[in-house]
Formats: C-alpha cells, sequence, structure tokens
C-alpha cells in the first residue's frame, strides 16, 4: 500500500534500491566499525570481545575460520591477513562441509564464525560441533543478540547497520575490517609485527574509509562498462594473493543479482582451464593492484589479450601498464596490500549491481536466494 511504500522510499534514503544505499555507505560503515576500536595516532587497537580469550588466541595451535557465502570469503581474506601479520596457520571452511566431514578439531584451536545474520542454520552447527570438541568459538557477526552471537564464547559486532539487500556488501567490508583489526592485534602481541611497522599499518587502516569514499566516485565509469557487458553470458573473474578472494566475491555479486553465470578463479590457475573458456565474447575482470603479485597478474593479462578476451581491470591510481593493454582500467587509491580487497571490491559491487539493474533484475530481492539461510 501507499504508506508501505513510502516508508520503503524512505528507508532507502533516496536511492533506488537498498543494495546501492549499502554500497555507498561503505566508507560509513567500515568507519563505524572501527570508531572507539581503531586509534592510530595513540597506537591504540581495542576490541572489546577478544579480551578475554587472547591468550587463547595468541596460543592457538591454528585457527579455523568457518562460514557461508559471502561471509566465507571475508573469510578467506582473513587466512591471508593471519598468516602474514601473526604467523598461525589458518584453514576455511564452508560451514556445511566442515560439521559433515567429522574434522580434527581439539582445544588449542581458536575457531571464528563469521555471519551477516547471525542466524545460518550450518555456521551455527558447525559452531556447535567446534564447541563440543573444547575449541574456543569466536564470532565476527553483524546483527546484535543473533544466535551465533549467543552461541559462541566472545565475538566481535561488525556494526555495519541493517543490511537489506540480499546481496551483501557492506557487511561484507565491516567483517573483513574486523578481521583486519583481529590479526594486526595478534600479530602485534605475538611479536610477529613490529611496533613501527603496526603503527604504520594501523594509520593506513585509518585511512580506509576515505579511500573507500574515492573508490565510490567511479560509479559512472562503472556503469558505462556495465552497459557495454550488460548482455554477456559469462564472466571471468581473476585475481592473485588478497585479490584472488576478492575475485570470487565479485563473481558472486555478479550471479546472485544479475544471473549471468561467473566465476572467480586465482589468475595463476587460469591456465589449468579456464583459459579454454576464452574468446572475444568473454569479459574478464582482473583486479590488478600494485601488490607482490602484479607484475604476475600482467602476464595472465597477456595471456587473455592474446585470445582476444575483453579486460577489464581493476588498478591501482596512475597504472599505466595495464591502461595499455586493457579494454578498460577501473583506477582504484593505493593502499597497503593487505587492505587492498576493502577498495577494490566496490567497484566490483556497483559493476554488478549496473548490470542487474540494467538487466530488470530485482536487485534487493533476486529470485530463489534468501537473506539469511536458517535452513540446511
Ligand atoms: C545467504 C545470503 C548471502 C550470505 C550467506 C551467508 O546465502 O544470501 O548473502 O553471504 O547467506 O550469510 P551470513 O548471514 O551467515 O553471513
Amino acid at each position: 500500500n501507499q504508506l508501505e511504500m513510502e516508508l520503503e522510499a524512505i528507508e532507502k534514503g533516496g536511492y533506488e534500491h537498498f543494495m546501492l544505499k549499502e554500497i555507498n555507505e561503505q566508507p560509513r560503515s567500515i568507519a563505524d566499525c572501527m570508531r572507539g576500536r581503531l586509534d592510530a595516532k595513540n597506537g591504540r587497537l581495542i576490541l572489546g570481545g577478544l579480551r578475554d580469550y587472547m591468550n587463547k588466541f595468541q596460543n592457538a595451535d591454528r585457527i579455523i575460520i568457518t562460514a557461508c557465502g559471502t561471509s566465507w570469503h571475508a573469510g578467506l581474506v582473513a587466512e591471508y591477513l593471519f598468516e602474514e601479520f601473526a604467523r598461525i596457520p589458518v584453514e576455511v571452511e564452508y560451514a556445511s562441509e566442515f560439521r559433515y566431514r567429522n574434522p580434527v578439531i581439539n582445544e588449542k584451536d581458536f575457531i571464528i564464525a563469521i555471519s551477516q545474520s547471525g542466524e545460518t542454520a550450518d555456521t551455527l552447527a558447525a559452531i556447535e560441533l567446534a564447541k563440543s570438541k573444547g575449541a574456543t568459538i569466536f564470532g565476527v557477526c553483524n546483527v546484535v543478540g543473533s544466535s551465533i552471537p549467543r552461541a559462541t564464547h566472545a565475538g566481535s559486532y561488525t556494526h555495519a547497520g541493517p543490511e537489506i539487500g540480499v546481496a551483501s556488501t557492506k557487511a561484507f567490508t565491516a567483517q573483513i575490517s574486523v578481521l583486519t583489526m583481529m590479526a594486526l592485534k595478534l600479530g602485534y602481541q605475538r611479536g610477529t609485527l613490529s611496533e613501527s611497522r603496526y603503527m604504520q599499518l594501523l594509520s593506513e587502516l585509518e585511512t580506509i574509509p576515505s579511500k573507500v569514499e574515492r573508490a565510490l566516485k567511479l560509479n559512472d565509469k562503472v556503469k558505462a562498462i556495465a552497459a557495454e557487458y550488460k548482455d554477456a553470458r559469462n564472466f571471468l573473474y581473476l585475481g592473485r594473493g588478497y585479490n584472488f578472494p576478492v575475485a570470487l566475491e565479485g563473481a558472486l555479486k555478479l550471479k546472485e543479482i544479475s544471473y549471468i553465470h561467473a566465476e572467480g578463479y586465482p589468475a595463476a590457475e587460469m591456465k589449468h582451464g579456464p583459459i579454454a573458456l576464452i574468446d572475444e565474447e568473454m569479459p574478464v575482470v582482473f583486479i590488478a593492484t600494485k601488490d607482490s603479485s602484479y607484475e604476475k597478474v600482467v602476464s595472465n593479462i597477456q595471456e587473455v589479450k592474446a585470445r582476444k578476451g575483453k579486460i577489464i581491470a581493476v588498478v591501482t591510481e596512475g597504472d599505466t601498464t595495464v591502461r595499455n593493454m586493457a579494454d578498460h582500467v577501473i583506477e582504484i587509491p593505493e593502499t597497503e596490500e593487505a587492505f587492498v580487497p576493502l577498495i577494490a571490491v566496490v567497484p566490483l559491487q556497483q559493476l554488478s549491481y549496473h548490470i542487474a539493474v540494467m538487466r530488470g533484475c530485482n536487485v534487493d530481492q533476486p529470485r530463489n536466494l534468501a537473506k539469511s539461510v536458517t535452513v540446511e
């Protein structure tokens, strides 16, 4: 009815869809997530939920991360973060596989369960299983007071605010923000991160909201690219290192809301299969920022170009090498390699959003999907 429609329009804050509103909220939701926790100037990083469990966390034999969907992708980013900064081995598990595998878990394992809704049935069951084996369970959830935070020993909320669009956007970047803070804190406490490096990373982390703000300004450019590729049947997303999970997430966003088949792959694995798919009809989205695998990704771009694939590349501002090779470049602000996912995912969210809108899809409520999956 009229009143409901007006209420919904108010909730959308002037945006056409919740998803677009939530994409654009990210500078604020990331800042909200860090507020009261990160104070780079004074070298302070405090996660209240972690305090009582820091000892267990620091002395864990390994970290097991369990989640589903987009939250699982945040878990993959965290694998790189924890291993790089804290030097603790990490396993990232789909909750649905983990719970039915009779996994080896013991009291020295530190389990991190990631969930926007805090209600995902498989994730909840994985937690109960790990708990029964004596492991410590830490939740990274968005919805306050939901089932997962109640089932865990401790946790940190992501504070992204309500996410209505079924395709997760701001919850994903908030999850990564919490996990980044956890990894930095852990690395510092364990001495695997020097004081000066720690301080440097904290100050850079504080700049992320403003860099995301800058990335959002690419919207018109991304929309123009969307118009060109909206009728493609398939998409490939490629990245390496920290950008591999970003590739997976970019592909998932496109599948979820535009119903275009998309696959995310580690760029180096392309030659073991997906390269066979490349022809002049195939758009390939590369995340090719200036980082430790940049040169390798550039060679992967050349391989796609040689087979006439269409190249859309997310690059670091000022990059000219890739600009000369790609059909389209999307330039994002430079940051620490470990923080790139927080920025690089933004244009990929926009790309899927615009393609879905242009195809007439129901962006906020895609067919067959639910915001939270409370059954198996
Ligand atoms: C559903 C949603 C996804 C979400 C996944 C995990 O499939 O459609 O957007 O990533 O569940 O949800 P959770 O609430 O546990 O993060």
